[in-house]
């Protein structure tokens, strides 16, 4: 788990946070060249593709970078273990 040791502020953070933390960079980072494209439209393989491209691009920081490569997991994540909590449609 060399992303999540690399993450250390938010380390203790729950998974949750993490997930933001991935949308805040989406938004801020990504938004301002284009559409937010939905991670859960390309492989796994594709999507890490994409993010050593878009990093670059964006300047992230590599543990930036392995934060978006983990988006998608991320979103998946948050989908399957937080049924109880309402899912926001809309702005974010
Ligand atoms: C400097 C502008 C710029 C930034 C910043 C940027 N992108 Fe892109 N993005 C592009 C361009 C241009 C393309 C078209 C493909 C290419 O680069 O060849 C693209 C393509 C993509 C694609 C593939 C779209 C397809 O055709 O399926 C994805 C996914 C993507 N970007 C995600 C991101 C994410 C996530 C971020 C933030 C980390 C990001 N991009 C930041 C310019 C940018």
């Amino acid at each position: 788990m060399l992303a999540w040791a690399v993450w250390q502020p938010q380390a203790a953070d729950p998974p949750s946070s993490e997930l933001k933390a991935a949308q805040k960079l989406d938004v801020n980072k990504c938004a301002r060249c284009h559409r937010r494209y939905q991670p859960s439209a390309y492989t796994q393989a594709d999507w890490e593709l994409w993010m050593d491209k878009m990093g670059r691009k964006s300047k992230l920081r590599p543990e930036q970078t392995d934060l978006l490569k983990r988006y998608p997991e991320l979103l998946r994540r948050e989908e399957g273990s937080l049924p109880a909590q309402p899912r926001k449609k809309g702005k974010q």
